[in-house]
């Protein structure tokens, strides 16, 4: 017999929240796959999660995508915020340049009258590239900066989808779909359990930086991304998450 139950946004909210054991969980309506306005509504619930969390002097690291960008367009200030500064997460991984990290950290910073440094680090670079420009002051400079980030806000992928958009080989795609990725965050693909199969080599944050970070805020959405989310959330660093209402259904029907 079909059995439909209605669950109510808060009631979704509890629930997701208290399952992962995070801080916070906001469940917006609508299934952003199928909707610009409820990616709106999540981008512009994301931006006031991360108002409320910012304090005085606090670096904000960001990550790319189409969501974070919709959490950048809605943010705003009531008063210049000028102690705070937005960073980069992670360096170029292949996004096109509209939902680029830097690109993300600086319109927040606009938006918001707060600073903003850039990382520079090119694309698909080889493990043998690095360790040149990691000896660049200029890049050990902001570096340092972007692991002082008390806050992260980050958005989460299907792994096979993030792994096409950014032109990962074949071969590297033929290798973390075996390992069983689920999951994109940061540039780090996760399996079901939350465990980490690849990392995409480029700087800034690391793993370890982010297990360490105060407040970690994850905003994804859409029927499609329930999976990933719930693969992140097992991860087990998230406080905050913003979903939508499509989203949520799906995680709770996994957990
Ligand atoms: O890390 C995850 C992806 O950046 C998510 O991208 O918000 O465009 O789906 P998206």
């Amino acid at each position: 017999p079909f059995v439909k139950t209605i669950f109510g946004l808060s009631e979704l909210e509890e629930k997701i929240r208290s399952y992962f054991g995070l801080s916070q969980v906001v469940v917006v309506a609508g299934d952003s796959d199928v909707s610009g306005q409820t990616k709106r509504e999540l981008g512009r619930a994301g931006g006031q999660v991360l108002r409320k969390a910012m304090e005085q002097g606090d670096v904000i690291a960001v990550t790319g995508g189409t969501t974070t960008a919709q959490v950048a367009n809605q943010l705003s200030a009531v008063a210049p915020l000028k102690t705070n500064w937005f960073v980069p997460a992670r360096g170029g991984l292949g996004e096109s340049v509209d939902y680029q990290a830097n690109t993300i950290a600086s319109t927040m910073a606009k938006r918001t009258g707060a600073n903003y440094r850039l990382l520079h680090v090119p694309d698909h670079l080889g493990e043998e590239a690095y360790a040149p420009i990691m000896q660049e002051p200029n890049i050990q400079d902001i570096i340092e900066v972007i692991r002082r980030a008390r806050i992260v806000v980050h958005g989460i992928g299907d792994a096979m989808v993030m792994a096409r958009r950014r032109k990962l080989d074949e071969a590297t795609m033929q290798g973390i779909e075996a390992e069983g990725a689920l999951a994109e965050a940061y540039g780090f693909y996760f399996d079901r359990s939350g465990q980490v199969v690849h990392k995409m080599p480029t700087v800034g944050l690391r793993l370890e930086d982010i297990v360490k970070t105060e407040v970690v805020i994850g905003v994804a959405g859409g029927k499609s991304k329930g999976e990933a989310i719930a693969a992140v959330m097992r991860f087990g660093h998230n406080d905050v998450l913003v979903t939508d209402e499509a989203a949520a259904l799906e995680i709770i029907a996994i957990i």
